[in-house]
């Protein structure tokens, strides 16, 4: 209710923390984001996220209309709030593969000159374990009556802001002892409708909370590439992969979903969160037991590799000047974000061995054209498949997994396909008179 409505600061208005203000307002509360990039808090200031997310244009342009939201560079705005949740980024380092916090340590040291008895800091980002209890210390070294609890995010890009205001469960790190217990009090507050709702709450320490979202991370991943790897086994034998995981999916201990066999996984999350799960379980001495990791980071790498390869086959070995339509440019569907995309990196080789490479998509094109101006790209469909020799779907969006094979015949030069997401129906292709081509599919 409205007596329960908090003053809440967001430091750092990336991704995760335009969301996470955005839904902050939208569950009732009064918020401010605050940046350090001067660029972002006025796009944000006019409802313009920085990512494409359905609903979050929508919920911003909400929240700034009642009043109860605003962007600032200024840090000294998180005075007013008694909430402070740090959303910043954390990178993998440059040339490494443990997590970068300097951007992490920076919100912490703009935010502790504003901090008041009472106040609690509520950390967000992806850490590696054993950093909440650090920046605990820090702050309380300056404010002895502020408190810090850790609640990692799980949300997917795509799916943002109902992850966010309807999540699977929420977790939250906390001290032992009386501190702890008012501080998972004020955070179930703030998430008062969740957990009306029913949505467990698992109240933990720091290093448990800090860790589930290292394993979850870690577990998807992991399942990702564990059915890469029986695409391979299926390429060896004559098996179909895709019957494979709809097989085991029926086992409910299993279940279906993250067994899409394909390009692998890429994004800003999932590639760099296991690296640093990896570096940090090697600086606390158990990197054995996390050795597998470094066996899922490389079946995922090589899936980009045998992709290139069957189309560099599906040229007759020269590439050169051969037309390759690319769709897909996106690290996944229904997202504009092209961080460590597969689709990109498979047209970036193609296209660096001569190839005459055509990239389309319906949301990252102006990402490609900002971050890789050496890449030609079709802003339509037709645009990039008239006169191909070679089509390649690398993120499986909708309208290319509903293209019809039999119109499509008539506008390209040779009809082959590979389908680097398994999203097609091979028969259905094969009928129209295509050589359909996947990962996984040897029997198909
Ligand atoms: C991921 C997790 O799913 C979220 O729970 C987590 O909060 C987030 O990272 C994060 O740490 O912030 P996201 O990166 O948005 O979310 O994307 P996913 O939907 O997990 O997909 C990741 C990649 O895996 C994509 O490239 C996708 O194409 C690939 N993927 C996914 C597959 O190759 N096969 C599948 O079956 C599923």
């Amino acid at each position: 209710g409205a007596d329960d409505d908090l003053v809440l600061s967001v430091i750092g208005c990336g991704y995760l923390g335009a969301v996470h203000a955005a839904s902050m307002v939208a569950l009732g509360h009064t918020v401010v984001g605050i940046d350090v990039d001067r660029a972002k808090i006025t796009g944000l200031g006019r409802a313009r996220p920085p990512l494409y997310e359905p609903r979050l244009a929508e919920l911003l342009s909400d929240g700034l209309g009642s009043g109860r939201l605003r962007f600032t560079t200024d840090p000294a705005a998180a005075h007013g709030a008694t909430v402070h949740f740090l959303c910043v980024g954390t990178p993998q380092q440059p040339g490494g593969a443990a997590a970068d916090l300097r951007h992490l340590d920076a919100a912490v040291t703009a935010l502790l000159p504003y901090l008041k008895p009472g106040d609690l800091v509520v950390g967000k980002s992806t850490v590696p374990v054993g950093t909440a209890a650090r920046l605990r210390a820090r702050i309380r070294s300056v404010e002895p009556a502020a408190e810090l609890a850790w609640n990692p995010e799980f949300l997917r890009e795509g799916h943002a802001v109902a992850d966010t205001l309807a999540p699977d469960r929420i977790v939250y790190g906390v001290p032992g002892g009386p501190a702890g217990i008012a501080a998972a009090d004020l955070l179930n507050r703030i998430y008062a409708k969740a957990v009306a709702d029913g949505t467990p709450v698992i109240s933990t320490d720091y290093a448990t909370a800090e860790l589930t979202k290292a394993a979850a991370n870690a577990f998807l991943a992991t399942k990702i590439s564990f059915i890469n790897a029986m695409a391979d086994l299926c390429d060896a034998t004559g098996g179909d992969v895709v019957r494979l995981a709809d097989a085991l999916g029926h086992d409910r201990r299993i279940g279906r979903q993250f067994l899409g066999a394909g390009l692998g996984f890429g994004g800003g999350c999932l590639p760099k969160d296991i690296r640093a799960f990896l570096a940090r379980a090697e600086e606390l001495g158990a990197g054995a037991s996390l050795a597998f990791l470094r066996e899922v980071d490389a079946i995922n790498l090589h899936r980009r590799a045998r992709l290139v390869e069957l189309a560099l086959a599906a040229c007759g070995g020269a590439p050169a000047g051969k037309r390759i339509a690319v769709l897909g440019a996106a690290f996944k569907p229904g997202s504009d974000d092209i961080r460590d995309s597969p689709a990109l990196e498979v047209a970036e080789r193609l296209a660096s061995v001569g190839a005459d490479v055509v990239i389309t998509d319906p949301r990252a094109l102006d990402r490609v054209v900002e971050t890789r101006p050496h890449l030609a790209v079709a802003c339509t469909l037709d645009e990039a498949i008239g006169g191909a020799e070679l089509i390649l779907l690398l993120t499986e969006w909708p309208e290319y997994v509903e293209l019809d094979p039999v119109a499509l015949r008539e506008v390209v030069d040779r009809a082959v396909i590979i389908d680097g997401r398994n999203a097609l129906d091979p028969a259905r292709w094969r009928a129209a008179g295509w050589s359909y081509r996947a990962l996984g599919r040897g029997g198909s």
